[in-house]
């Protein structure tokens, strides 16, 4: 089927989901749902369709208030932190097996909310949110601090130790593209080190974080560990940020609004990780089977519509492939034509909302204007819905805005390169920093390049291979700190060193 066969019909929700989206809206708080203060409501649209399917609460200050005071009581009385660190590991453990044993209807949510396909929401965005959550629950057990031997006075004389404690009441904002899986990443490394939470999901895919409220319920644990507000960022997620009895916050979305949490956050000096914005390379060097490079240049590039804070926007192909690396992208395209999130045939879906897609959209023109050709794609097929077809755009350089903005959309540009410097520096030639990928068979190429890209991943004949034992973060604007694996926890513990004279 080629691109403009395409049919934009959503195919029928299912009897979990239309229940759902016909709920009363309502916030997660201090272990109950309960009604917003006031009756502002936000819209909850199917990309699909561009139609609204439900309407969530819009927290108010008053709501903002008492989620975080749920949080800090909670904190405060050591009912979470002061638990045996088996009783939180089983209880995240509970909270894993239900997500897990609601996985289809929870990949239905996230596809409705968000437009991508269902069916990659299965295979990638559930079990990625329950592995991020059994990973981090191994950990509650095993967060002891040290002794160490003082260094500049006498042998005998002190004795020094140190505690690890947990942060205390942590904020975590999540972005659209990933919305279970981004919430789940964050209350992970927070609950697993004894700290009690307050999650705020994106106003545009409120749903699956809702569902997941539903779960911590269910799942046994104590009131207050676990709060989930829906509102708006500029108002709800201004409050949290700001809020004096929060003490850490965490937050995953664009390096503008980034930089305003961080400013807002140091006013009371809380701890902060951010993950941010990117604008990741694709690095092909000559050597490589063209046809499975240029495979994985596409979907490093189309996967989730190219909403992915690691996508390969910008690719580099060695001069004496650049033709036939170019033209392979383009052949795989029409397998990533747009269609409807619950089309079991869809491979991606539309951008996330009309916003996006004015975005997405204004940034091709830019390009075009730029002199950038368009090698496939550049239009939006339908009428209905926020769809764009998969973009290349070639004829490019660095100066040009498709090249050093992040577009958060399914557009790569792609330029050529001679030597290994020479791409290494356009490569980091970029506010941001947060993946790269090097296509390669030669080691030493690929351990080259591994020691000169700045960024806090570097896949190796792979693409946004995410796993939660691996560290995952971003140097330069792509953010502060990480996350996953060890280091992932480091940002939820306090250290306390203790120091005896004997
Ligand atoms: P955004 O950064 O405004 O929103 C992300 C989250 O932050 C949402 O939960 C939002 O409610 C919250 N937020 C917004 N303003 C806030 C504030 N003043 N205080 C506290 N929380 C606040 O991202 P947006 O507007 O949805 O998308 C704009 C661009 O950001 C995209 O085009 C894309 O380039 C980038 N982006 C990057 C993401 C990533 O994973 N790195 C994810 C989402 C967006
Ligand atoms: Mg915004």
């Amino acid at each position: 089927m080629t691109q403009s066969d395409t049919v934009f019909v959503q195919p029928a929700y299912s009897e979990a989901a239309r229940q759902m989206l016909a709920r009363k809206p309502q916030l997660f708080i201090n272990g109950a749902w309960t009604d917003s203060s006031h009756d502002a409501l936000i819209e909850v649209e199917d990309p699909s369709t561009g139609k609204v399917v439900a309407r969530v609460a819009d927290a108010s200050d008053k709501d903002v208030d008492r989620a975080v005071a749920a949080a800090r009581a909670a904190f405060d009385d050591g009912r979470w932190s002061a638990l045996p660190p088996m009783e939180r590991e089983k209880a995240m453990i509970r909270l894993a097996d239900l997500i897990d044993a609601h996985a289809d209807e929870l990949a239905e949510l996230e596809a409705i909310d968000n437009g991508k396909p269902k069916t990659m929401a299965a295979a990638v965005d559930i079990p990625s949110a329950v592995s991020e959550i059994r990973y981090m629950a191994g950990w509650a057990g095993k967060l002891n601090g040290e002794t160490a031997a003082p260094y500049a006075v006498p042998g005998g004389k002190f004795f020094g130790y140190t505690l690890r404690e947990p942060v205390g009441v942590c904020v975590q904002i999540v972005p659209w593209n990933f919305p279970l899986l981004m919430a789940c990443q964050k209350i992970a490394p927070a609950l697993a080190a004894g700290c009690t939470l307050v999650l705020k999901p994106a106003e545009q895919t409120p749903l699956t974080a809702l569902r997941l409220a539903d779960l911590v319920a269910e799942a046994g644990f104590p009131a207050g560990v676990i709060n989930v507000v829906t509102g708006y960022g500029e108002t709800a997620g201004e409050r949290l940020v700001r809020h004096p009895d929060v003490d850490k916050i965490a937050f995953t979305g664009s390096t503008d609004i980034g930089k305003h949490i961080g400013r807002n956050a140091m006013d009371t000096m809380k701890r902060l990780t951010l993950e941010l914005g990117g604008k990741s390379p694709v690095i092909v060097m000559p050597d490589v089977d063209v046809a499975e490079a240029a495979t994985g240049a596409a979907s490093a590039i189309f996967f989730n519509s190219g909403q992915v804070c690691v996508a390969g926007s910008r690719l580099y192909a060695h001069r004496s492939i650049f033709d036939r690396v170019l033209e392979g992208v383009a052949e795989a395209a029409p397998g990533w034509a747009p269609r409807p999130a619950l089309d079991p045939r869809a491979q991606m879906g539309p951008l996330v909302s009309g916003e996006q897609l004015d975005r997405v959209m204004s940034y091709i023109a830019a390009g075009k204007r730029d002199g950038a050709s368009v090698v496939t794609g550049g239009d939006s097929p339908s009428d209905e819905g926020y769809y764009v077809n998969p973009t290349v755009l070639a004829d490019v350089n660095p100066q040009m805005s498709v090249v050093r903005e992040e577009i958060f959309g399914p557009v790569v540009v792609a330029q050529r390169f001679d030597d290994l410097d020479e791409v290494a520096r356009a490569a980091n030639d970029t506010c941001y920093g947060l993946g790269a990928g090097v296509w390669t068979r030669d080691l030493a190429a690929m351990h080259t390049l591994a020691g000169k890209i700045k960024a806090g991943t570097v896949w190796g004949n792979c693409h946004a291979m995410v796993d939660a034992a691996l560290p995952f973060g971003g140097y330069k604007q792509s953010g502060i700190g990480r996350e996953q694996g060890r280091q992932g926890i480091e940002p939820y513990l306090e250290t306390k060193t203790v120091i005896l004279r004997l």
